[in-house]
């Protein structure tokens, strides 16, 4: 079976070709994110604007037989079995754009429309390109700009909810942090940039990194998280450092790595705990946040070395961060088209699980 993904929830506009749920056929992303860096976060009407702009010609790039330097997809429309599209959550502006042309091409075209969960679609990107797809149980980690959810997957369809982000998501601490530095927008790959830094100058000079946030929530028993006492404690220490001076290029690098260092533990302390807990098969990982390498370091570091031989689907960076190949994946696996004059855009939908 052969799916056309569109995806526009937020400031990349994207298409691609999937068959059966896990290859990749072609894939177009184009990103609006440079014109968001100056003001430290995303701007809805100009990343709207952007979406109208790009979606026919990222779509028509998707479906070109020949290109030179991406994967090709030799089909055509007619080959396609069905359009897939994220209804939400995201920008509202955004949003319409891709479910608005996917409408119309289910229209023009009288393909099935499945409508599609952005936040629980990110984690088909384990299941894209890979020689074994990941085995059920699963616990699996979303960590996106705006989502931090863990799930219990006992197969496609049964997947519990076992907790949350009580306040600000992995993603969005990254980016608010990285504005209280003067590092500009998306958060997450710039604090990761300023943090290698550190990470080099410690292996040559051996200094000690002075700067300690907290870890919030990372002892207790449940599953939820919390990161805006993190965010606060930047900002703490960001005055702090300001009043005596020493708000400078070394400390903005230290703050970066203790950042990173901070998001990270909580993350893979609670995701290891869920998936002892729960014996399972595999650890999958997916959204922005999971583009991190540092993450990915931990994660395979800490299960290399304990006594639970779990392999950690984490997929490749351009897979973790916004495309389209993982909506057309879960609309492959979760195939429930509905007529498209029921479809609509829904920036608040919900994870909505058993
Ligand atoms: O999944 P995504 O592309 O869009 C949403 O669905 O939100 O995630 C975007 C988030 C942003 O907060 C960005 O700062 C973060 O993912 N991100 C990263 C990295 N790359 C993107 N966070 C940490 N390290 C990265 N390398
Ligand atoms: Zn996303």
């Amino acid at each position: 079976m052969i799916i056309l993904g569109i995806e526009s929830s937020c400031d990349e506009t994207a298409c691609a070709i999937v068959k059966d749920g896990r290859e990749i056929l072609s894939s177009v992303v184009s990103s609006s994110k440079d014109l968001h860096t100056k003001t430290g976060g995303i701007i809805p009407e100009i990343a709207a604007r952007e979406q109208v702009k790009c979606m026919i010609p990222v779509i028509n790039l998707t479906m070109k037989p020949a290109c030179a330097g991406r994967q090709c997809s030799n089909v055509t429309m007619n080959h396609i079995d069905a359009i897939a599209v994220t209804v939400g959550p995201g920008l509202i502006g955004s949003l319409l754009v891709g479910v608005e042309t996917a409408k119309t091409i289910a229209y023009l075209t009288g393909k099935p429309l499945i409508p599609v969960n952005h936040v629980f679609a990110h984690l088909y990107a384990n299941w894209l390109n890979v020689e074994q797809p990941p085995s059920f149980p699963a616990i699996a980690l979303v960590v996106s700009g705006g989502h931090t959810e863990l799930f219990l997957m006992k197969n496609h369809r049964e997947i519990k909810w076992l907790g949350g982000t009580r306040d600000d998501a992995a993603g969005e601490t990254f980016d608010k942090t990285a504005r209280l530095l003067g590092l500009g927008y998306p958060g997450g790959p710039a604090i990761a940039a300023e943090a290698a830094k550190h990470i080099t100058y410690n292996i040559k000079h051996i200094t000690k990194n002075q700067i300690k946030l907290p870890r919030p929530m990372m002892h207790e028993e449940t599953f939820d998280f919390s990161f805006s006492g993190l965010k606060t404690a930047t900002l703490r220490e960001v005055n702090k450092l300001k009043t005596i001076s020493q708000f400078n290029n070394l400390t903005i690098t230290q703050l970066s790595f203790e950042i990173q260092e901070a998001i990270t533990d909580v993350l893979v302390d609670k995701t290891l705990k869920a998936a002892e807990k729960y014996k399972v098969k595999s650890i999958l990982l997916g959204g922005g946040v999971a583009a991190n390498l540092r993450l990915k370091e931990k994660i395979q570091f800490i299960i290399h070395n304990s006594k639970f031989i779990i392999p950690a689907f984490i997929p490749p960076p351009s897979l973790c961060t916004d495309n389209a190949s993982y909506i057309a994946s879960f609309a492959y696996f979760h195939n429930h088209p509905i007529p498209w004059q029921e479809i609509q855009a829904r920036p608040d939908l919900e994870v909505e699980v058993g």
